[in-house]
């Protein structure tokens, strides 16, 4: 079968555009751009934006500059930089294998692949300009099979991969390609998790299942799908009890954060200390924080202030990526609480119950 001239549907092409969360792009680009679905489907969230077509075939569309020539030496050729570009490119071998050596400078001098579509990802991901935004849909191999692991993992480490979503078999028509949207961002400071979610249609219309997260550390290894992802059993919580003692607590001196009374929003309080202690435990800013004691055990939030030693009332989960706090995000401690006089939980307490969300989030996708 030829994959090279699947065209995106228009409902396929409006779903995705929809779905971008970017400001308004001045200029868009598809190097592939067939139909111009997707670029039409840009075209008409951002009415002032400049879009630009290549595609090997003629092809025309209202609105769309094109130029016909092979986009992977478009890519090379322009030193026009993109905020978004478009690609549904073709799903094929190559002709001649790095024909086109320029793509692979930079972080990809020493990959190599006999795939097109790989080859235009790389043509794809020069055109980004420092915050750019590229949306791609690629075959599910791209995402699946271990022969893609080494792009997955360059592309991993190299750029944000936002959002992977998996498209219906039915997408294309009755042809039954596997495939997936990828969108990839240049910027990696935006870098705070991965979502991973399926595409899936009722009558003629497209809708998202609930996103799950990949740990960065997954995105890194070029564990892309959910075969591969970490076992929620392996993932190990840096959780600390802090080690400063209530009776230490004094009117004005060092702060330390503190257990606070059970509440909707539970924060934790500011309490100080006259001298400093020996090796405290630190809560830095974006640390998960819980309360580990009294009514409020078990209540927890993200911290976002200054570095500052935490009492024995509380733990503190190092949380760089904020996927833990992504994956417990709307979500209450429900497992047991010890104590009678004194509520209480343990660091086991509440990895355990860490890793009964993580497996209720996995079997959602
Ligand atoms: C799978 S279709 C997708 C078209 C369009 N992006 C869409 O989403 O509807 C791939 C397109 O890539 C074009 N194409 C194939 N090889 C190409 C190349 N080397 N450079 C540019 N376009 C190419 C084909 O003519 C075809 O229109």
């Amino acid at each position: 079968m030829d994959y090279s001239k699947f065209y995106t549907p228009q409902e396929v092409a409006s779903l995705l555009i929809k779905m971008l969360s970017i400001p308004q792009p001045k200029r868009i680009i598809d190097i592939c751009c067939g139909s111009c679905n997707l670029l039409s489907a840009a075209g008409r969230r951002w009415k002032d934006a400049t879009l630009t077509g290549v595609d090997t075939a003629s092809q025309i569309a209202d609105g769309v500059q094109f130029v016909r020539m092979d986009g992977r030496e478009f890519a090379i050729q322009t030193s026009q930089r993109y905020p978004l570009v478009l690609a549904n490119p073709p799903f094929d071998y190559v002709g001649i294998k790095r024909e086109y050596p320029e793509l692979f400078d930079g972080v990809f001098e020493t990959y190599h692949t006999s795939r097109l579509e790989n080859e235009m990802l790389l043509a794809n991901l020069r055109l980004l300009d420092k915050t750019g935004v590229l949306l791609i849909i690629m075959p599910s191999s791209f995402v699946e099979a271990e022969s893609n692991r080494e792009i997955r993992k360059i592309v991993g480490r190299n750029y944000y991969v936002k959002n992977i979503i998996k498209l219906p078999e039915d997408t294309f028509g009755a042809s039954h390609i596997n495939c997936y949207v990828l969108e990839i961002r240049r910027r990696l400071g935006q870098r705070i998790c991965t979502k991973s979610c399926k595409a899936f249609r009722d009558a003629n219309k497209y809708f998202l299942s609930e996103k799950v997260t990949i740990h960065q550390r997954d995105i890194f290894e070029g564990n892309w799908h959910t075969d591969f992802w970490s076992k929620p059993n392996n993932i190990e919580l840096n959780i600390r009890r802090g080690n400063i003692s209530s009776q230490s607590f004094s009117d004005s001196g060092l702060p330390v954060l503190h257990t606070a009374k059970q509440s909707r929003n539970w924060k934790p309080s500011i309490r100080h200390i006259k001298n400093a202690v020996k090796m405290p435990v630190y809560a830095d800013y974006g640390d998960i924080i819980v309360s580990r004691i009294g009514k409020s055990a078990g209540q927890w939030c993200r911290y976002f202030g200054k570095r500052v030693p935490i009492s024995d009332c509380l733990f503190r989960i190092k949380d760089p990526d904020g996927s833990i706090a992504d994956a417990l995000a709307g979500k209450k401690y429900d497992h047991e609480i010890k104590g009678i006089a004194v509520k209480y939980i343990t660091v086991n307490d509440f990895k355990s119950w860490y890793n009964s969300v993580i497996v209720n989030n996995d079997t959602i996708a």
